[in-house]
């Protein structure tokens, strides 16, 4: 099922053909993707990150799955949360991101498909994450009934990701800076111009905060809530496992 509203899943590709599109591009930037993200975010997805880390709820022993992991900046700071008794398993369906993500003692990487994730136990988790992932991913139904098949009652999901904000003032700086300055930055850094011009209509074409909480909703999460960050250019959504906390 394709989420995009009518109007604009013209745009881009749906389905596997979307999926594949994502795939090639991840792999051709993998090499430039963590210097170009701190260099678009001016850092800040470290805070950002921090957020969702807090959100989870996560303590030391903990066991985390962060889906869509890239090259692991997500996946890294969840398992500094856990500690070395905890574990976290980091999915990512590109080769290149995952090589190029750091190790580390209590994180193990895959190669898998977020949306179909074969050989990962149900109920195993106590948080699931994904970070800047949910956008580049046609069938969200599919994403979030994983993520909630793989938590335990009572675990936690949480979804970071870029939003188009609705206040005058960030929504003329997010027109400067993502329609304009990231694709030819992105470009120029990566050498990969497409991949961030994909970005910013990525975007425009991903579902309204409303509406990703009801997704999110009818594939076995409740009490979602999502709050803005950054003055609504970045959404964190969250949701609880149904059933008793164990
Ligand atoms: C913008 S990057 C985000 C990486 C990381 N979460 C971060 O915070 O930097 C998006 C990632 O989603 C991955 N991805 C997209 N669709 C996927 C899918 N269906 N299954 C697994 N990974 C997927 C891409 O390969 C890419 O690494």
């Amino acid at each position: 099922m394709d989420n995009a509203p009518k109007e604009t899943r013209d745009r881009l590709p749906s389905g596997a053909q979307r999926a594949g599109m994502v795939r090639e591009m991840f792999d051709r930037i993998a090499g430039r993707y963590d210097l170009m993200n701190t260099v678009m975010t001016a850092g800040l997805n470290r805070l950002w990150n921090k957020k969702v880390v807090g959100a989870t709820g996560l303590g030391p022993g903990g066991r985390a799955l962060d889906l869509a992991c890239g090259t692991g900046s997500l996946t890294r700071d969840l398992a500094k949360k856990v500690g070395p008794e905890g574990y976290v398993l980091g999915v990512d369906f590109s080769r290149e991101m995952l090589r190029a993500a750091r190790p580390a003692p209590n994180v193990e990487y895959r190669l898998g498909d977020a949306t179909d994730l074969e050989g990962v136990s149900s109920g195993a988790f106590d948080a699931a994450t994904i970070a800047y992932g949910a956008r580049n991913i046609p069938d969200l139904d599919a994403l979030f009934s994983e993520m909630a098949r793989t938590l335990r009652p009572g675990g936690v999901a949480v979804c970071l990701e870029i939003a188009r904000p609705e206040g005058r003032l960030s929504s003329a700086f997010y027109g400067v800076w993502f329609d304009r300055i990231v694709p030819r930055l992105g470009g120029l850094v990566s050498g990969d111009p497409s991949a961030y011009s994909y970005l910013p209509e990525s975007v425009k074409e991903f579902v309204a905060p409303r509406e990703l909480a009801d997704i999110i909703e009818r594939n076995g999460l409740q009490d979602v809530t999502w709050e803005c960050v950054a003055g609504g250019i970045i959404t964190l959504h969250r949701g609880i496992k149904r059933g008793d906390a164990g």
